[in-house]
């Protein structure tokens, strides 16, 4: 099958290397910078472009990536499914739900398959942990905790990942959004209640003193934009009277070992279990005959991405979606925005 991917940077790449290994074709490569995309194309035998208008009229290319900074989501999406491709959006679905909305619009107006890139379900613990929950190993799952805590994590510093008109927001709509749809995932997306939580920017007005373990999409920019949000803490409630706690962080002092840098906890009225969100096993307690039993479940690891991406292909074909709809999409958007409404300004 021929694909296209538009946004060839980061993430970009690594959706051009798992379509290399998923058994698909990258045809197109489209990138507003242009030497961008024709750096990637070069790699994979593709044609580069920057504009997509050359892609939207190819019928040889049905589907396509749409791994753009998050404000142009809405726009690149619905240009694609209007020129009647199917679509694998990156995550965050878009910056708000009006623009999720529109986007879920479309794809049932041109009977398109829409999915979102909630890669997270296709880790090897993400989907041992859905199939657990299935089985009914924790029963019925009231309470799900979902952490991220990086110590200084922070994407992209100064550049689009840390200024608000771009991305949407920060920690929370970046990073947060894989951590709601998979507890929300594992426990069958419940209907949604009520939100409250908080966000902090801490770091955001000293940005030039902020010293880095890790950067996405590097190197930093000190001079530039941090005017979102680094951490959020929500608690979020369901119809059903379950619950998730939400903690992430792009960067916060934590002490360390002491706190994981993420985990993902569910407690079901038969068991529980936990794990890291990047890890190899699931830990599982079970109640048997009265005792709880406690078992490790080691995961086979899978690439993720080619997953992913296995699974819209095979949508394609088949017309269905088994990875993460839009619809769903939407929901995650709805929580995320609630926190931001519901979150005090500090005095
Ligand atoms: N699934 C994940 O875990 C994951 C990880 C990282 C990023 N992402 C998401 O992927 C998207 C891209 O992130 P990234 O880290 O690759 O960013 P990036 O800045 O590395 O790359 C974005 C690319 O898009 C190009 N671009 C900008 N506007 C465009 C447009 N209108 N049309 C075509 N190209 C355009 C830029 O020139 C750039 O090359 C974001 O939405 C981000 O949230 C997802």
């Amino acid at each position: 099958m021929n694909i296209g991917i538009i946004g060839a940077g980061a993430i970009g790449r690594k959706h051009a290397a798992a379509a290399g290994q998923s058994g698909a074709n990258v045809r197109w490569v489209v990138d507003v910078d242009l030497a961008q995309a024709q750096e990637l194309a070069k790699e994979h035998g593709a044609e580069a472009a920057d504009s997509a208008d050359a892609l939207w009229a190819d019928r040889a290319t049905s589907a396509v990536i749409v791994a753009v900074p998050n404000k142009w989501h809405a726009d690149v999406a619905i240009a694609a499914l209007d020129a009647g491709k199917d679509v694998l959006l990156e995550k965050p679905m878009a910056c708000t739900v009006a623009e999720c909305q529109a986007i879920n619009q479309a794809a049932l107006a041109n009977g398109r398959v829409l999915q979102v890139g909630f890669v997270h379900r296709f880790t090897a613990v993400g989907r041992l942990a859905k199939s657990l929950a299935d089985e009914g190993r924790c029963g019925r799952i009231y309470h799900a905790r979902a952490q991220l805590s990086l110590r200084r994590g922070v994407p992209g510093l100064g550049k689009w990942f840390t200024t608000k008109e771009i991305s949407g927001g920060g920690a929370l709509i970046d990073v947060g959004v894989h951590l709601i749809d998979l507890a929300l995932h594992v426990m069958d997306y419940p209907q949604l209640s009520d939100v409250c939580g908080q966000t902090y920017a801490t770091f955001g007005c000293r940005m030039k003193e902020y010293d880095y373990d890790s950067m996405w999409s590097g190197p930093p920019d000190y001079e530039g934009v941090f005017n979102v949000e680094d951490a959020a803490h929500a608690l979020v409630r369901f119809r059903n009277g379950s619950t998730l706690q939400l903690d992430v962080a792009w960067a916060g002092n934590f002490p360390q070992p002491s706190t994981p840098v993420s985990s993902m906890v569910f407690l079901g009225d038969r068991g529980g279990m936990s794990f890291e969100l990047f890890g190899d096993h699931v830990n599982l307690a079970a109640e048997q005959e009265g005792k709880i039993v406690d078992q490790r479940i080691d995961a086979a690891e899978p690439d993720f991405y080619q997953d992913q991406l296995r699974v819209f292909l095979d949508g394609v074909t088949t017309r269905s979606n088994s990875g993460a709809t839009g619809v769903q999409g939407e929901i995650v958007q709805s929580i995320v925005e609630q926190i931001y409404q519901g979150a005090m300004i500090p005095a």
